[in-house]
């Protein structure tokens, strides 16, 4: 991060953020690299999963998932969706709220499943499927094909509000970032 950037404007927050999950991205060591997925229906739910791809343009969060899952179905009752970010070292908590979209065989997973590696496409030709009840911890098995997986979905989350929260001595610091409304974005009491 910018030595410059004392987080001490709303502009420098914004940069930080995305900054971060950018890095998360791209580094696998990164605090921001796996996240917490809320969902909810009747019950809520949460979960961690891996950062894929962070588009800073359209505050756009994406994840690998399995079809098949548990919060696919949750997803398809109610979009709404928060990533809940926290990195111990940076004392920082990023949450994202906002619509989740999942893409099912077409051009966005098609496109991701090219990029990944063999051993990762191979988790998604597993059977049973993720949550079902089996005999033994290993009673499952994998038909790797030479092709996209069924199960393959790729969940962009597009982001409407983040609340960010720094943790200092001195005073904590506190802020809401509106994606397409910068005008909105203010800091928060923490
Ligand atoms: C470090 C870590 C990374 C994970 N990454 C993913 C991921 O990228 N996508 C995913 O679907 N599940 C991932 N999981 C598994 C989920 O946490 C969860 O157990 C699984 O997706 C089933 O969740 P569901 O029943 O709510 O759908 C990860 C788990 C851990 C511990």
């Amino acid at each position: 991060m910018d030595s410059k950037n004392t987080l001490e404007t709303l502009e420098n927050v914004r940069e930080s953020i995305s900054f971060y999950l950018s890095e998360g991205v791209k580094n696998r060591k990164s605090d921001f690299r796996t996240f917490t997925l809320c969902t909810s229906t009747d019950k809520p739910a949460g979960r961690t999963v891996v950062l894929r791809g962070y588009n800073r343009e359209n505050g756009i969060i994406t994840v690998h998932s399995n079809f098949h899952a548990e919060k696919i179905i949750e997803i398809n009752k109610n979009s709404n969706a928060c990533c809940v970010f926290y990195s111990k070292a940076k004392k920082i908590q990023i949450r994202c709220f906002g619509r989740a979209e999942v893409n099912h065989n077409n051009d966005k997973s098609s496109k991701a499943w090219s990029n990944m590696s063999d051993m990762s496409k191979e988790c998604y030709f597993q059977k049973p499927y993720p949550g079902n009840v089996i005999n033994n911890y290993d009673s499952f098995s994998k038909n790797v094909i030479d092709r996209e997986s069924d199960s393959f979905v790729v969940i962009n989350i597009h982001i409407e509000k983040i609340d960010w929260l720094y943790l200092k001595r001195e005073g904590h610091r506190r802020a809401n970032i509106f994606i397409n409304q910068m005008s909105k974005d203010t800091w928060v009491s923490p």
